[in-house]
């Protein structure tokens, strides 16, 4: 237990989620429970400020001039079609109403599923990155245990295990004939956990295989977690959309998961960890959100959840880039947004045709399996009879070709990046590698 004082607004947060829905306030960490959005401080007293100063507002840490932010021509000149206060001002900790607003509307429009499931706004994050970094501060003690992939991205090692000291738990992501998702043995992982706290991660599409389950492996995924939940084990289910839309095949579940999860099981919270930074290629830009959604959340508890949220944004960096949200905005109320969006996804749809056909070349079969794939940035190659780094190695020394060496034999492929003319010799490369690895 913290030797810090409950600050009375987180016990007020904590209390709301107690009478609404008293399995979140157990799923929270200790850090989780303490808090609070401090809206009664200098924001509170800058926000009447805004409504009533209207001879002089002395309240706020920015610097203005002629009514608007004070800034320099020489970084202006960088930006076109933006007003000062769009770019220059300071952002609220939540994110700026009117990117949230739309963002809500977006994933209501993606996710059908949820039908009229309330669930919290989205809260602006600085992208996803720092989306499960708040997770992990609001969920995750020392110990606490975590169910994950043995394919993720990872970062999530860094994030919740080394800094938040979670216990990390692996089921194996495919099955074994690599024919799909590994619904059994993710069903088996879960339930050794019954009865208690768990965070279980979901990335589709995902980092590193591109893999998105099929429609009926979704619903089997959504099942076993339901189930499992309503079994007695409280669980924070975090779905890592960072790569939503880019689906090359129409046996994908195109929908988030999220939309079946929130609507799962009281004792399961699920958290939409999505945003701009892949869907809309602007990865600098640094724009993502954290979203919860439960059976039966209330608006009071889904706003105490907003609050230790926002809470923790502004202890940490006080708000989120507001040139950053000012663009991803813009572009989403764009008439041609969609349609320029869905032009680079054909782009990454060609190229990873091009790959599905190179990597299952016949003469490539004694030197790796392809792990299904079917959308995202990714794909991966499992190698045989040679380790992956030291063919990495081979393959950039030998053939200037780079790729990433992902444990003992992945070797990952990021055809994001690879025009269709590079992609063959990527491959021919790779093999070239592994045999001269393997020593035939
Ligand atoms: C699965 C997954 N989640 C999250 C992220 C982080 O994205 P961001 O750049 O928005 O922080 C990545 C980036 O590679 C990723 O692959």
């Amino acid at each position: 237990m913290s030797a810090a004082p409950l600050h009375p607004l987180a016990q007020a947060a904590n209390e709301a989620l107690a009478k609404d829905c008293p399995v979140l306030l157990d799923l929270l960490s200790e850090r989780g429970k303490r808090f609070f959005f401090p809206a009664k401080g200098i924001l509170a007293q800058g926000a009447e400020a805004k409504q009533k100063a209207k001879t002089a507002n002395a309240t706020v840490g920015i610097a203005t001039e002629n009514g608007a932010p004070m800034h320099l021509a020489c970084v202006h000149k960088y930006y076109q079609g933006l007003t000062p206060a769009e770019i220059y001002d300071y952002a609220p900790s939540y994110g700026k109403p009117d990117i949230r607003t739309a963002w809500a509307k977006k994933q209501r429009e993606e996710t059908p599923s949820l039908g009229d499931q309330l669930t919290s706004n989205p809260v602006v994050t600085n992208a996803l990155t720092h989306g499960l970094g708040l997770v992990g501060d609001l969920f995750i003690d020392p110990g606490t245990d975590v169910l994950s992939s043995d394919l993720m991205w990872e970062n999530y090692n860094l994030n919740w295990e080394t800094r938040l000291e979670a216990r990390y738990h692996y089921y194996p992501f495919f099955d074994e004939k690599l024919t799909g998702f590994n619904l059994a043995g993710f069903t088996q992982a879960l339930s050794k956990f019954r009865g208690k706290k768990l965070v279980v991660s979901l990335n589709f599409p995902n980092n590193p295989s591109g893999y998105t389950p099929t429609k009926a492996e979704a619903e089997g995924i959504a099942r076993a977690l339901g189930a499992e939940a309503e079994a007695g084990t409280r669980m924070v289910v975090c779905v890592d959309d960072a790569y939503y839309g880019m689906f090359f095949d129409e046996s994908c579940e195109k929908e988030s998961l999220f939309g079946r999860l929130a609507r799962a099981s009281q004792n399961l919270l699920a958290v939409k960890i999505d945003g701009a930074t892949k869907e809309e290629f602007v990865w600098g830009l640094r724009v993502g959100f954290i979203t919860f959604g439960v059976k039966n959340g209330t608006a009071a508890a889904y706003k105490a959840l907003e609050d230790k949220t926002a809470g923790l944004i502004r202890a940490y960096v006080s708000n989120i880039s507001n040139p950053g949200q000012s663009i991803v905005l813009k572009a989403m109320q764009d008439p041609d947004f969609r349609r320029q969006q869905a032009e680079k996804v054909a782009t990454l749809r060609s190229r990873a045709a091009v790959v599905a056909q190179e990597c299952r070349k016949p003469e490539y079969a004694d030197c790796w399996d392809v792990y299904p794939f079917n959308s995202g940035y990714f794909m991966c190659l499992r190698l045989k009879g040679a380790e992956a780094d030291p063919v990495r190695l081979a393959l950039l020394d030998d053939s200037g070709i780079g790729t990433i060496a992902l444990g003992k034999r992945d070797l990952r492929v990021a055809f994001s990046c690879l025009t269709e003319a590079q992609i063959p010799a990527v491959f021919a490369g790779a093999a070239q590698a592994v045999r001269k690895v393997r020593g035939k």
